[in-house]
């Protein structure tokens, strides 16, 4: 990258963290007790525990799946403060685990900037601490004591393991078309972000139409916040987003920015690209890169990413206006325009 172009990125980053950073201060006592309860909840008495779940809760994640959950509560007038911050930290835990062990499954170096946990620890106490946190967030979910809670939660994990097992069957075949990359991205990504807005209501003890409401918007901003993730991994930077480029290339994993491409492309192109998704081969990724870039597939995929998000903006439309109605507009914008 040019040096216009890094400070420009650079710039770019620090707004969007001084953004994220005016929507917590809606939340603020909520957020600082949010980090005081990941830090209990953490502790075992095994050292290895300890060390890797450390490792990964303090190495920066933007933690905007709480937020989401602290921001529906509040918008939904929930008011039971210690209940709120164990589910925030609930399904932050939930997220964390994913990671750990997606990390492992996606066979990725780097993350939030530093090297993944199975890199730095292995992969046997990965997984296992993996277990370990999904564990530990349906022990907080005992002491949350709310039945809807946990049946949407056991439904949410469910679900996700399921997408991650998807994938992993789709992984290598070039003919995955947009239909079954949604569904994978619906069951892996927005399922959370979706009991993410749920969990919120249920805390106000909110009408099912509410739930619905709630449960769209977080279903349509999940989708998003993956295929903008998907777009970052062909077209962003490890400096920029702390994980390597070209990961799920790697991987054989067909995102839309492929799929797009896959129809655009000139055959011999479409050639070579199935080629290195069967043989989950890079060595053309530069090559491949630019025909994702030159088709023009970077920008549908953002354009789908939009269109996502307005529609979760429009089902919200029917919530009472409040400062976390807001802030969770504020998020949805923010998230479409993320660059890590
Ligand atoms: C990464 O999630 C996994 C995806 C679903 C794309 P985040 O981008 O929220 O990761 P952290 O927690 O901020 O590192
Ligand atoms: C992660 O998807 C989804 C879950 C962890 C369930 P990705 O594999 O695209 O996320 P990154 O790119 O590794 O963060
Ligand atoms: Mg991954
Ligand atoms: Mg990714």
């Amino acid at each position: 990258m040019i040096m216009m172009e890094i400070m420009k990125s650079i710039e770019k980053i620090r707004e969007q963290k001084a953004s994220l950073e005016e929507i917590r201060s809606i939340v603020s006592k909520e957020w600082s007790l949010l980090d005081q309860e990941i830090e209990k909840q953490l502790s075992s008495d095994i050292e290895l525990i300890n060390n890797i779940s450390q490792y990964i809760v303090n190495s920066g994640g933007k933690r905007i799946r709480p937020l989401i959950v602290l921001l529906s509560a509040r918008a939904c007038g929930a008011s039971d403060l210690d209940r709120i911050v164990k589910a925030a930290a609930m399904i932050e835990f939930i997220h964390t685990a994913t990671l750990l062990h997606d990390d492992v499954v996606d066979n990725s170096d780097s993350r939030r900037g530093i090297k993944t946990a199975h890199q730095s620890f292995g992969n046997e106490s990965t997984i296992l601490v993996g277990d370990f946190l999904y564990s530990r967030a349906f022990q907080i979910m005992v002491q949350i004591n709310h039945m809807g809670i946990m049946e949407v939660m056991s439904d949410a994990t469910n679900t996700i393991a399921e997408g991650e097992v998807l994938q992993l069957i789709n992984s290598g075949n070039p003919k995955i078309n947009r239909e079954q990359y949604l569904e994978v991205i619906y069951r892996k990504t927005g399922k959370l972000f979706e009991a993410a807005m749920v969990v919120g209501g249920l805390l106000s003890n909110q009408s099912q139409t509410v739930l619905n409401t709630l449960q769209l918007f977080g279903k349509e901003l999940g989708m998003a916040y993956q295929i903008v993730d998907d777009v970052l991994d062909y077209s962003s930077s490890f400096e920029i987003m702390g994980k390597d480029v070209g990961d799920d290339l790697a991987e054989g994993k067909v995102t839309l920015p492929m799929i797009y491409t896959l129809e655009r492309a000139m055959p011999d192109m479409q050639e070579m690209i199935s080629q290195a998704i069967l043989n989950k081969d890079s060595k053309n990724a530069d090559k491949i890169i630019g025909c994702i870039q030159s088709t023009g597939s970077i920008a549908s995929s953002v354009n789908d990413a939009k269109e996502k998000t307005e529609f979760a903006l429009h089902s919200i439309q029917s919530l009472d206006n409040s400062k976390y109605k807001t802030a969770l507009t504020t998020l949805a914008e923010i998230i479409l325009h993320r660059s890590y």
